[in-house]
């Protein structure tokens, strides 16, 4: 048996929604409870499309923190086809904003708002590689004669690969991946060109989703595949490869809201997210490798200091709640009611 304690330097989250309001003060602790830093998804209602917006937001989120913490929220700007290249200019300069996300309209929650045409934003990608912010695309195909379980690699054929051709400098960061395909896709890639994992999509498979009845605690997008994808992630997660880093994706809805005809897509694990990265990571013995997905990569790849304190993990198991609050509801956290593995001490 490895070591039932591990220290690692603080992790940060790459990929993150906090959500707004009251939901907001309930999540954002869990957060910051592990993670030093965070991207935080522009998708709210209405979008984050500006640095204004964005200083704004970041201002809320810095007053729903806990007294003790020192959690720095890294705001990103949602690309839409009004979006103009002087706001680039503007959000570099601001500091605080670190990326750009791209929804493919309609792909996702709250990507109304977001891109029909790639070639209508063509100036301000061309604008974001000068100036050196990444763009972080949800690498979906929206096209409905697509099957949903092909959309990821039918955005990498269609939109990715010719994009790379077009910006070879852009900084980019596939957001989520979950197929074998977009994992070989990023491995070949320069250094500027990277991918976020989620805990989810390393621990479970497409079974998930229909084990005895429907899931829709395990209905994110995109949505979880099949177990030769899960095992193709798991060996990009800890290959030690910097390419890939920890975003969590981990997207809270209340409760009504994923429990009905027409449930929304989006997992929460902010509540445990390190504990289950070190399972799976623990999966194949490679928690040796867990330090550098988790706290090293993001920050190389962001051109941010990596953390200097510490967290210990400890092999103790913890049971879930079956919810948490959620604004003036709640939400049914990932493994509810069930053990993770991993504590942080
Ligand atoms: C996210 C959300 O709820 O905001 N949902 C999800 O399933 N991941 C949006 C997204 O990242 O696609
Ligand atoms: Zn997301």
């Amino acid at each position: 048996m490895s070591s039932a304690r591990l220290e690692i330097t603080r992790p940060d989250d790459w990929h993150l929604h906090l959500r707004d309001g009251a939901a907001l003060g309930a999540v954002v602790a869990d957060t910051a409870r592990q993670f030093a830093r965070a991207i935080v998804m522009p998708n709210l209602k209405p979008p984050v499309t500006t640095v204004a917006q964005a200083e704004a937001y970041r201002g809320r989120i810095l007053a729903g923190l806990p007294a003790d913490t020192r959690f720095q929220p890294l705001m990103t700007l949602y690309l839409t086809e009004a979006t103009v290249p002087d706001e680039i200019a503007r959000a570099k300069a601001s500091g605080f904003v670190h990326a750009v996300k791209y929804y493919p309209a309609g792909a996702t929650t709250n990507s109304q708002a977001g891109v029909r045409d790639l070639a209508h934003v063509y100036p301000v990608l061309e604008a974001m590689e000068r100036h050196r912010l990444p763009l972080l695309m949800h690498g979906e195909v929206t096209d409905p004669a697509v099957d949903i379980f092909d959309r990821e690699q039918a955005f990498i054929e269609r939109h990715l690969i010719p994009l790379r051709a077009r910006f070879p400098q852009l900084r980019m960061v596939l957001e989520h991946i979950t197929t074998r395909a977009a994992a070989e896709f990023i491995r070949e890639a320069p250094a500027h060109v990277g991918a976020t994992i989620t805990a989810h999509h390393l621990l479970l498979n497409r079974n998930a989703i229909f084990e005895g009845g429907i899931r829709p605690h395990h209905y994110c997008l995109p949505v979880l595949k099949r177990e030769t994808h899960r095992q193709a992630l798991l060996e990009a997660a800890t290959n030690g490869d910097p390419h890939f880093f920890l975003g969590t994706d981990s997207a809270p809805h209340a409760q009504h809201a994923k429990e009905a005809a027409c449930g929304c897509a989006g997992i929460y694990t902010a509540h445990a997210a390190i504990e289950l990265y070190a399972e799976a990571f623990d999966s194949l013995g490679k928690l040796d490798r867990l330090e550098a997905f988790a706290s090293f990569h993001g920050p190389d790849f962001y051109g941010l200091p990596r953390n200097a304190d510490k967290i210990t993990l400890e092999r103790k198991p913890w049971t879930v709640p079956d919810t948490l609050p959620f604004g003036d509801s709640v939400c049914v956290p990932f493994r509810a009611g069930q053990d993770v593995a991993w504590s942080l001490a």
